[in-house]
C-alpha cells in the first residue's frame, strides 16, 4: 500500500534531491537523498546486490518523524538511489520507523523488521513513548505493512521489560529459522539484549535473554547485532549514556562489541572481552551482513548523538554513513578493514620509500581530499625512540586535522580542533595502540568531510567527520625525534 505519507516523502525527495549537486556530498561514502539521516537499517543481501536503508527524515536536515530511506549497491562505493521504503503511516508507527533490519524470504520476497513507535499521554500528563515490533514485504522497492502488526508486543516481553524502549530488530536466517536480537530496558534501568526466533516472520517466540549491561557499558543498548565470526559468537551494541573507561570508552553514546560464546542451552552470550568498535569522534549503530563469499561487512552512522545539532551553514542533507569495513577477529580482538573494493578505484599510486626526517615535510604530489594513503613509520634508529609522529592533513596553513602518534605511551591522538569549524564540539580524542617500539601502520581514507582511520592492518579504527573547506588538501609530516617512513598514496576515482 502506498501511503498518503509515503507518496508526500517520495515526491518531496524526488523534487528536491536533485538540487544537491555532486560536489556537496562525498565521493563514495553514503549520503541521505536529501534531508537527514541516521542509523544503518536493512543492510543485507537481496537477489545478489546489497541493500541499506536508513532513518531518515527527509523534509529537514533535524532529527524528526522517522520513515526508511532506501539505497543498494554492488560493490559498497557506488550507491544507487531507490525511493522511501516506509513512512511512519499506521496507527503503531505513527511516531516513527525506528530502525530495524532485512532479510530475503524463501518466496523471493524481501522483509523489513522494524520498531514502530506510538506515543500515549500518560494520566500524569507526560507522552510516553510505546515501542513494538513490526514488518513490512516487498519486493526491493515498495513494501506492505503486515496486517497482523506488531508481530512482538509488550505481551512478548520478559518481566519487567520496558515497553518504552525496545527496538532495533537485527534478524538472520539460522538455516531454516529465523532469529532476532533486539534492544531492551530492564527492570535495573540498564540496557539488556532480547532474543527471539521465528518460522515465518510474524509469529515469533521469546528465546531468552542474551546479554545484559547491568549499568557496566553504559544505560540502554541500542541497535545489537550478533553473528558469528572466525569462531566466536560476536555482539555489537550502541550504549547510550556511557561513563569514560580508560581510554577506551567515552561518556556519552558509544559502541562496544562483546567478543564470546553463545550457550544455545540457555540462549546467553558467555562473555570473554569487550572492546570499543571505533575509537574516534562519529561513529554509532553499526550494523553488519555477511556476503556471498563469506565476508562479515559493518556499516556504521558517520555521526555522534552528541555534536548532531552543530552543523555546517547552508546544507540540505546531513549524515554520513561509514565506509563499509571488513571483520575479523585476531588475537581475540576485532579487526577492521575497508572493503576490499575499494582498491579498484584506486589512480596512480604515488609511493616514497625509507623517508628519513625530523622537523616537519611534505611529498610531492602526497595531497588531496579523496584518498587512501598508507605511511608505515619507525624510528630511524634502533636505539633513539622518537617523541612524536605527526600526519596533517585538510591542510591550508591555517587549518588542519592531525593524527599524532606517541611510541613512549602507546596512543594516538585525532585532533580537529583546527579544521575550521565554527562551533564548540568535542574535537580531540586519545587512543591506545599496541606497543611496537615506534614503529606503526597508518591507513588513512579522506573523502571530503571525513577521514577514517585504520591501524597496523586494522587492528584499531578511529572515525571523525571534518568539514573543512575542499580548498584545504595539503597533507605534512612532522616528527619529534628522527624517524624514518614510507607513504603509498592513491587518489581515489569514483564517478
Ligand atoms: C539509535 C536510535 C535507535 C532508534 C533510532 C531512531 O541511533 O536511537 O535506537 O531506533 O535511532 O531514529
Amino acid at each position: 500500500m502506498t501511503s498518503k505519507l509515503l507518496l508526500k516523502a517520495r515526491d518531496f525527495e524526488s523534487r528536491y534531491a536533485p538540487y544537491i549537486t555532486p560536489e556537496e556530498r562525498p565521493a563514495f561514502h553514503m549520503t541521505p537523498s536529501i534531508g537527514w539521516m541516521n542509523d544503518p537499517n536493512g543492510f543485507s543481501v537481496y537477489k545478489g546486490e546489497y541493500h541499506l536503508f536508513y532513518q531518515y527524515n527527509p523534509y529537514d536536515t533535524k532529527w524528526d518523524l522517522m520513515h526508511w530511506g532506501h539505497v543498494k549497491t554492488r560493490d559498497f562505493i557506488r550507491w544507487e538511489r531507490l525511493p522511501v521504503a516506509l513512512a511512519p503511516d499506521m496507527p503503531y508507527d505513527q511516531n516513527g520507523c525506528f530502525s530495524g533490519s532485512a532479510v530475503e524470504l524463501p518466496d523471493g520476497r524481501q522483509m523489513l523488521v522494524y520498531t514502530g513507535v506510538r506515543q500515549t499521554r500518560q494520566k500524569n500528563g507526560k507522552i510516553q513513548d510505546r515501542q513494538t515490533q513490526c514488518v513490512a514485504i516487498g519486493d526491493g522497492v515498495d513494501y506492505e505493512k503486515a496486517a497482523c502488526n506488531p508481530v512482538i508486543g509488550s505481551d512478548a516481553l520478559p518481566q519487567g521489560g520496558s515497553m518504552q524502549d525496545f527496538r532495533d530488530p537485527k534478524v538472520w536466517w539460522d538455516e531454516d529459522r529465523l532469529r532476532m536480537v533486539v534492544g531492551n530496558r530492564p527492570a535495573d534501568g540498564s540496557g539488556s539484549v532480547l532474543m527471539y526466533e521465528s518460522e515465518d516472520g510474524l509469529s515469533w517466540r521469546y528465546d531468552g535473554l542474551l546479554a545484559s549491561c547491568h549499568n557496566q557499558y553504559g544505560r540502554m543498548w541500542e541497535c545489537p547485532d550478533f553473528f558469528r565470526l572466525d569462531g566466536k559468537d560476536i555482539l555489537l551494541v550502541s550504549p547510550q549514556e556511557m561513563s569514560p573507561v580508560g581510554l577506551e570508552f567515552h561518556a556519552g553514546n558509544g559502541t562496544a562489541c562483546i567478543i564470546g560464546t553463545f550457550d544455545p542451552k540457555t540462549c546467553h552470550q558467555v562473555r570473554e572481552s569487550v572492546q570499543a568498535v571505533d575509537y574516534g569522534l562519529d561513529f554509532y549503530a553499526p550494523q553488519t551482513l555477511e556476503t556471498p563469499d563469506g565476508r562479515r561487512v559493518m556499516i556504521a552512522w558517520m555521526q555522534n548523538w552528541e555534536t548532531v545539532n552543530c552543523q555546517p551553514r547552508g546544507i540540505r542533507y546531513f549524515g554520513e554513513m561509514t565506509l563499509p569495513r571488513e571483520l575479523s577477529i585476531r588475537d581475540g580482538r576485532l579487526i577492521q578493514n575497508p572493503v576490499r573494493e575499494l582498491e579498484k578505484y584506486r589512480g596512480y599510486q604515488i609511493l616514497y620509500r625509507n623517508v628519513q626526517f625530523s622537523g616537519n615535510t611534505a611529498l610531492g604530489n602526497v595531497k588531496g581530499r579523496v584518498l587512501d594513503m598508507t605511511v608505515n613509520v619507525r624510528p630511524a634508529m634502533e636505539t633513539m625512540l622518537y617523541h612524536s609522529f605527526r600526519i596533517n592533513v585538510a591542510s591550508d596553513g591555517e587549518h588542519y586535522v592531525s593524527i599524532r602518534y606517541k611510541p613512549e605511551n602507546n596512543t594516538i591522538r585525532i585532533d580537529r580542533t583546527h579544521s575550521g569549524f565554527p562551533h564548540d564540539i568535542v574535537s580531540v580524542r586519545d587512543f591506545m595502540v599496541r606497543p611496537n617500539r615506534g614503529e606503526i601502520k597508518l591507513r588513512l581514507i579522506l573523502d571530503r568531510h571525513s577521514l577514517e582511520l585504520f591501524v597496523n592492518n586494522g587492528e584499531q579504527a578511529a572515525t571523525a567527520m571534518i568539514y573543512t573547506d575542499q580548498s584545504a588538501d595539503a597533507i605534512s609530516f612532522e616528527a619529534d625525534g628522527c624517524v624514518v617512513m614510507d607513504v603509498e598514496k592513491y587518489d581515489l576515482i569514483v564517478n
